[in-house]
């Protein structure tokens, strides 16, 4: 793993002047997709990659790709079984194709709130998920906190059946799928990277999505305005492979392992107030904010709901019904 350590440093520093590495430094390239200020994932990676670069230096040197810069979501897991990348944060949304399990969190209104996800997200059954793609390659560090979606389209969006006909955005999860139809929207699978564009030109018609997101990539520009329905949430699986974990020396893996904990710690208890900031953002951007009556929401929760039975045998009945006791 040595020899291929100092290949990987010395191939790497002409391409990537800032990041400086020295030779026989393991080389830790993270990608991932947003912004990476005002925005929880974005400055949990700069602050994971300050202080392995400050704390690790001589042993291992971090380069973050933020905005899609190196792999879309879509790409980047392949990329890492590869070697090419060694750190991801995909949204959970997108590990369709690696686990089934992951998709109690796109189910809609499975959770209250963002306590509850990380409460759930810390149960037994939840830290049992990051070693679920072990067979498959691949290691859950951390689950890094986003927060709620809201909705957004080219026209106000008060009940569910203002979405009717609508094409919406959504990640490339089943369950978002079968919650867009849920509503008589026509979903369409769609990288990160091409929502802004897809919105402006028609493509598609509305998304969902967090505040964070919706600010950072100014979705709000080109839609009439954001519905607040909290009716999911975005959260993240920090991610890297079996092979190149197995692979670091003992001591360089543990010292790694324990700054991602307290960054996790860090950054998770600040992801509320960052999405907060950027509605504020939306806001003060002079977009249009939509927020519901008690009653317009619970259309919504009926609307939405039966999707849940669809998905049942893929997450497990028992784990809905140990997130639904989380909720009360
Ligand atoms: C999306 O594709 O909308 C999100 O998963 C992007 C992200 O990483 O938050």
């Amino acid at each position: 793993f040595l020899k291929a350590a100092c290949i990987a440093a010395v191939a790497f520093v002409p391409s990537i002047a800032a990041a400086a590495c020295e030779e026989g430094e393991v080389v830790v390239k993270f990608a991932h997709v947003t912004n990476s200020d005002k925005h929880p994932k974005g400055i949990a990676a700069s602050l994971l990659e300050k202080r392995v670069n400050e704390e690790m230096n001589g042993k291992m040197c971090m380069e973050v790709f933020p905005n899609s810069t190196l792999y879309d979501d879509n790409k980047v897991l392949e990329a890492m079984l590869q070697g090419d990348v060694q750190l991801a944060a995909p949204s959970l949304s997108k590990f369709e194709k690696f686990t089934k399990q992951f998709r109690i969190f796109d189910l809609p209104f499975m959770f209250n709130d963002m306590n509850a996800v990380n409460a759930y997200q810390a149960s037994d059954a939840g830290q049992a998920m990051l070693d679920s793609m072990q067979k498959r390659g691949l290691q859950g560090l951390a689950y890094w906190h986003n927060g709620m979606k809201q909705m957004s389209a080219s026209k106000p969006l008060l009940l569910p059946t203002d979405a009717n006909g609508l094409k919406f955005r959504v990640q490339s999860s089943d369950v978002l799928v079968a919650q867009m139809e849920a509503i008589g929207g026509s979903p369409q699978k769609m990288k990160f990277a091409e929502v802004y564009g897809a919105l402006q030109t028609g493509v598609v018609d509305g998304q969902e999505n967090t505040w964070s997101n919706i600010y950072g990539k100014k979705f709000f520009e080109v839609q009439d305005g954001i519905t607040e329905t909290n009716h999911g949430i975005i959260d993240y699986l920090l991610v890297a492979s079996v092979d190149w974990l197995d692979g670091l020396d003992a001591e360089v893996r543990d010292q790694f392992l324990s700054i991602v904990g307290e960054v996790t710690e860090a950054r998770n208890s600040e992801a509320y107030a960052v999405n907060q900031g950027a509605k504020q953002s939306v806001i003060d951007a002079g977009g249009t904010v939509r927020e519901l009556t008690a009653e317009q929401r619970a259309a919504w929760v009926e609307a939405m709901k039966p999707v849940w039975t669809k998905f049942e045998g893929d997450v497990g009945a028992d784990n809905i019904e140990a997130a639904q006791k989380i909720n009360m």
